[in-house]
């Protein structure tokens, strides 16, 4: 039968707690389903940083390229280590798997579960996924400061934004606009004053819109869009938007869903050169760590869409139904990160 070749990069803070619990998901439903696992786990993040300089090495790099798949966690901030210089470990860890192994579709999807509890008084029935770009934006690392430290300093971060990468983001996200019941794709800029980069995503917007007639289309600025998010999610089916704007977007839209720990993340190569990578939209969160008090519900969703890329999709769709019953009967409860993933492991096994 066949076998996952997995690689797991628990990282830093709340990263190792919600990855235990996403892993004995998984061995539950593999065993269920007749498949099997093999694991590998890499030790990266701020431990690793603070033991040895190395972030990520080219030979862990390449160890990575073979897998079928990342299971990641989180890395970052971490109680055990006040002196990483600010994000460092992000972006030479994250961030530089995303861009090494093209990740240019950071697919978001949130999902307001019947059972969990939105900090809106009207929330309706949220169900979008947000199409956040991967590998461009002001996260290219562009820029630089002139005169640091003076009173004349000048800082700038450029945001780059290639025909190339605005066109297949594009694409991706009316591919799976038209896959969806309401087939509506909403692009979410800022084109009233980044008119470079907002020209050109207009442009190729709407020229693939044209081949995609049967999906209902329209834009709203990054500003508005928060306020919709707010008062009106209802209105989103799928969001295709930068890398900045959708970093922003989907800390919001987790939080109107019930919260950042139930919202999982795709970091996908979609022309499966690269293995995608999949993890929680949240960080470290190092104000919790160590407390048993972190949601374990983000890495595992973020499990099932790891399975669905490979090819197990009934497994996806049994973890999410897990999620989905556990959450139903036990969202209100005061309840610790292992609970949690027991809860879910249970309903896995008795799917
Ligand atoms: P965060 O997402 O770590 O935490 C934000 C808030 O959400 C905190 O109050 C935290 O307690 C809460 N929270 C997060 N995950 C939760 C969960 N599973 N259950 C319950 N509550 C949860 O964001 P931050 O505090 O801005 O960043 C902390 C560190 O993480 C920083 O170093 C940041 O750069 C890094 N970070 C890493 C990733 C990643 O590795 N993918 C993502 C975001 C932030
Ligand atoms: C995320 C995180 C990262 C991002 C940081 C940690 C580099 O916030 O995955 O949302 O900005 O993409
Ligand atoms: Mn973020």
């Amino acid at each position: 039968s066949r076998t996952l070749n997995l690689a797991i990069i628990p990282g830093d803070g709340i990263g190792p707690e919600v990855v235990a619990e996403a892993v004995k998901v998984l061995d539950a439903v593999a065993s269920r389903q007749g498949f099997s696992i093999q694991k590998k786990h890499y030790a990266l993040g701020a431990e690793h940083w603070l033991e040895t300089g190395e972030t990520l090495s080219d030979e862990v790099l390449n160890q990575l390229k073979d897998h079928d798949a990342i299971l990641f966690g989180a890395v970052g901030a971490d109680p055990r280590s006040s002196t990483i210089p600010s994000g460092l470990i992000e972006r030479e860890i994250l961030l530089k798997l995303r861009f090494a192994f093209d990740h240019f579709i950071n697919l978001r999807p949130s999902r307001l579960f019947p059972g969990a509890v939105s900090p809106l008084s009207n929330p309706g029935d949220i169900d979008f996924v947000v199409v956040r770009e991967g590998t461009e934006g002001p996260y290219a690392g562009n820029g630089g400061a002139l005169r640091q430290g003076t009173e004349a300093e000048i800082a700038t971060e450029v945001s780059v934004n290639t025909a190339y990468g605005v066109e297949r983001l594009i694409r991706y996200a009316f591919e799976l606009a038209n896959s969806r019941a309401r087939k509506k794709l909403t692009l979410i800029h800022k084109t009233n004053v980044l008119t470079n980069s907002g020209q050109l995503y207009t442009r190729i917007f709407d020229r693939v819109a044209a081949e995609y007639p049967e999906v209902s289309t329209d834009y709203c600025h990054i500003d508005a869009a928060t306020i919709y998010l707010t008062t009106e999610p209802s209105r989103f089916d799928v969001i295709v938007t930068d890398n900045l704007f959708g970093d922003i977007l989907t800390d919001q839209a987790g939080a109107v869903t019930g919260g950042i720990g139930l919202a999982a993340c795709g970091n996908i190569n979609a022309s499966r050169q690269f293995p995608s990578m999949f993890e929680p939209v949240h960080g470290s969160a190092p104000d919790i760590a160590g407390q048993e008090k972190a949601n374990p519900i983000a890495s595992i969703l973020a499990s099932a869409m790891l399975l669905r890329h490979v090819g197990e999709e009934e497994s996806a769709q049994i973890i999410e139904a897990a999620v989905e019953k556990d959450l139903k009967e036990n969202a209100t409860h005061e309840r610790t990160t292992g609970d949690i993933g027991s809860s879910i492991v249970t309903l896995v096994e008795n799917a």
